[in-house]
Order: structure tokens, then C-alpha cells, then sequence
């Protein structure tokens, strides 16, 4: 697994580091609310874990399955749930916990569907961004580190559901893609 990697992009270490920044941010914002934190999965459940320890609020946790990619490294545009919550979440300041922002499909789509369940507040925190990838009109308010538009895995995030388990985000070599796609 590791010699698939190019280079490290993001190490553990600096994960670690805007992780605690981010969770004390959050904190901050959300004393007072009804914080309740939705973790999109598979990707975003590695930084869900170590975001939510983070928080020193109260701060539930729900978790969506949505999929928007297949097995390949291009947005398809379909978003599709595979997962929905197990609760209400009328009157609740909901947190979206997102592995990557590229096109924003899914979160857009995701956003919204939210909003019409009668959330009080939606805002999005996202460890990776890449805003030059976006198709869809949506912003982060949280974010982790903007990145260019390179294929990324590690820290939650998967090629072909491998690499999730990398402590840090890298770059995979061409020739792995290129082999399988
Ligand atoms: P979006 O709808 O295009 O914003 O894509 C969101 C989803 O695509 C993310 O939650 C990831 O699962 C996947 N994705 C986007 N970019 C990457 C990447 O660089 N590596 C792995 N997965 C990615
Ligand atoms: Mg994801």
C-alpha cells in the first residue's frame, strides 16, 4: 500500500494539528446550540473520529451513506443514498463532516435534502477542499487545507475502497489509476 504513493500531500501530524484547531473552533460556535454532527460516509468517518474528540461540547453523531462516484476518479453527478439517519433532526444545528468538497454535488444535494427536514442550521466542515474542482454552488465553513485538483487517498478517502487506512493524505502514482480505472 505504501509504495503506491507518490508523495505524502498532508502528514499526520499537520492532520492532527487543524484537526484540534478546527474542534476548538467548533466548540466555540456551536456552545449554546444543538449541535448534532452528520458524518458522510465511508470517507469522512476517519476525520468524523478524531473531530468529535476534538469538540468539548455535547455533540451527537449521526451517519448518511450517499455516493456520488462509483469506482471511478470522476464525479458521476448521480447522488444516490445509500444510507439515511436513524432521528429526527427538526431544530437541530447540523454539522456536516466531509472527507473532500470537489464538485460539491453531494453536499449540495445533501444540503438541501437537510433543509427540508426542518434543520435549524446546516454549515459543512470539510478536512480537504479543492475549490478549483467545484460545479455545484456550495462553500465550506469549515475547512481543513485547500488542495489542487490531484487524486488524493488516505486519512478516509479511497481508491477503489483501499487506502482509507493511510494516516496522512497522499498521492497516488498514475499507474495505479491508470491500471484500474
Ligand atoms: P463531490 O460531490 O464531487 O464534491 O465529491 C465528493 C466525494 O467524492 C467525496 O466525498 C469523495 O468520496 C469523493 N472524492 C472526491 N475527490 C476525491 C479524491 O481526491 N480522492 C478520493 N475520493 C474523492
Ligand atoms: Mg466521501
Amino acid at each position: 500500500m505504501y509504495g503506491d504513493i507518490e508523495k505524502v500531500l498532508i502528514s499526520e501530524e499537520e492532520l492532527k494539528k487543524k484537526t484540534k484547531e478546527l474542534g476548538e473552533k467548533i466548540t466555540k460556535d456551536y456552545t449554546g446550540k444543538n449541535l448534532l454532527i452528520i458524518s458522510v460516509l465511508k470517507g469522512g468517518f476517519v476525520f468524523t473520529s478524531d473531530l468529535m474528540r476534538a469538540i468539548k461540547i455535547s455533540a451527537p453523531v449521526e451517519f448518511m451513506a450517499v455516493s456520488s462516484y462509483g469506482s471511478s476518479t470522476k464525479s458521476s453527478g448521480v447522488v444516490e443514498i445509500r444510507k439515511d439517519l436513524d432521528r429526527d433532526i427538526k431544530g437541530m444545528d447540523v454539522l456536516i463532516v466531509e472527507d473532500v468538497l470537489d464538485s460539491g454535488l453531494t453536499l449540495s444535494y445533501l444540503s438541501k435534502l437537510l433543509r427540508t427536514r426542518g434543520a435549524k442550521s446546516i454549515k459543512i466542515c470539510t478536512i480537504l477542499n479543492k475549490p478549483q474542482c467545484r460545479k455545484a454552488d456550495v462553500e465550506a465553513d469549515y475547512i481543513g487545507f485547500n488542495i489542487g485538483d490531484d487524486f488524493v487517498v488516505g486519512y478516509g478517502l479511497d481508491f477503489n475502497e483501499n487506502y482509507r487506512n493511510l494516516p496522512f493524505v497522499g498521492v497516488l502514482k498514475s499507474e495505479v489509476y491508470e491500471n484500474k480505472v
